[in-house]
């Protein structure tokens, strides 16, 4: 079987992709390096997946999604079985400052590998969505059926477009969708885009850690192992697939931000300073999704808590920030 995984040099690509990897499962990997993620980690999360012992069942293109004639050349070049397309501009606040490059990525980017899919008849296309398509919720824990037409940011916006636009050529073509709703990921190699790697960050740096909302959010925190454990499950999973299905991938507990700063202190062996400031434009104060669908369906149960989840991120951020002094 051979796999597309698009964003794979990103935070969830990598880890995937080293799990494809690891059951030697072929996987053709794509990715622009985007900056705004992470540019050195980037690199070296490439680096790593080049080292990887099953380095001969990997190929890697620096592609750029948006760009149509270069997704179809990769297209005529490899048969794919499935894609995960991962690719995206991803959080909330940079789809407010750059709508349009959110746009193009999430939406023009998506669309073209969907005619991709289409064209090449590409059987199973699974798509990265996120917990903020559901806004803000009063009711939890968030079932995929809950309404998602209400989104807060541009960023989900464009991953409930992306969505819905999957939909029709689930519908239409011979074209098998699933659509994955994530939940706050986190873990090693993480993204320094997010509160874990930012607040690590900033207790080397000796600045205090910035808290919207005053810190009054709580967070559906998952492990990118169980994340990664949960797509490869899909990937080789001989279960019969829907035309086009939702699952939520969360740890399924809602942990309030000020009991996972603990956690992170506990780790650092420090006490943080804290910054307090107001609620961020298209935040959300709560999120707290139920797994059961994808429990079921696929009897996979996310095994790592938050104690051992931030355990596992302070352990390599020391490494990671020591090995690169
Ligand atoms: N990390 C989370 O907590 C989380 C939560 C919900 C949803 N998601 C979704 O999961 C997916 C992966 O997220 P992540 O945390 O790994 O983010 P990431 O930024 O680390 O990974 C995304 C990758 O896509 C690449 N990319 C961006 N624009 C591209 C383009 N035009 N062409 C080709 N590649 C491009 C980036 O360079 C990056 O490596 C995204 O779709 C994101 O929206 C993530």
């Amino acid at each position: 079987m051979k796999v597309l995984i698009t964003g794979c040099v990103g935070f969830i690509g990598y880890n995937l992709t080293k799990l494809l990897l690891d059951q030697k499962i072929k996987v053709v990997g794509i990715d622009n390096f985007d900056t705004r993620t992470g540019k050195k980690l980037k690199q070296d999360r490439y680096k790593d997946l080049r080292n990887h012992k099953n380095i001969k069942f990997f190929k890697f293109y620096k592609i750029d999604i948006s760009n149509r004639s270069q997704i179809n050349s990769l297209f005529r070049r490899h048969k794919f079985k499935k894609i995960i397309h991962l690719a995206a501009l991803a959080g909330v606040r940079n789809s407010f400052l750059i709508p349009e490059k959110y746009i193009n990525t999430n939406i023009i980017g998506s669309f073209n590998i969907f005619e991709s899919a289409k064209n090449y008849k590409v059987p199973h296309l699974i798509i990265a969505s996120t917990s903020s398509v559901y806004g803000m919720k009063k009711t939890f824990p968030i079932k995929e059926y809950h309404n998602t037409d209400l989104p807060l940011s541009l960023y989900a916006a464009t991953k409930k477009s992306m969505e819905v636009i999957s939909h029709v050529y689930a519908h239409n073509f011979n074209l098998n969708v699933t659509v994955l709703r994530f939940f706050t990921v986190y873990g090693p190699f993480g993204r320094p885009d997010m509160a874990l790697y930012k607040f690590a960050k900033c207790s080397y740096d000796n600045k205090p850690i910035p808290l919207f909302n005053k810190g009054r959010h709580t967070r559906d925190f998952t492990h990118i192992s169980d994340i990664a454990f949960a797509i490869k499950t899909l990937v080789v999973s001989n279960k019969k697939l829907k035309k086009f299905d939702i699952y939520n991938l969360s740890n399924g507990k809602a942990i309030p931000l000020k009991r996972y700063i603990k956690e992170i202190e506990k780790n650092l062996k420090i006490k943080l300073k804290r910054k307090l400031l107001s609620l961020q434009r298209g935040d959300i104060h709560k999120t707290h999704g139920s797994n059961l669908k994808f429990k079921r369906y696929f009897s996979f149960k996310p095994k790592t808590n938050v104690d051992q989840g931030v355990k596992s991120f302070i352990s390599w951020f020391k490494s990671y920030h020591k090995k690169n002094k």
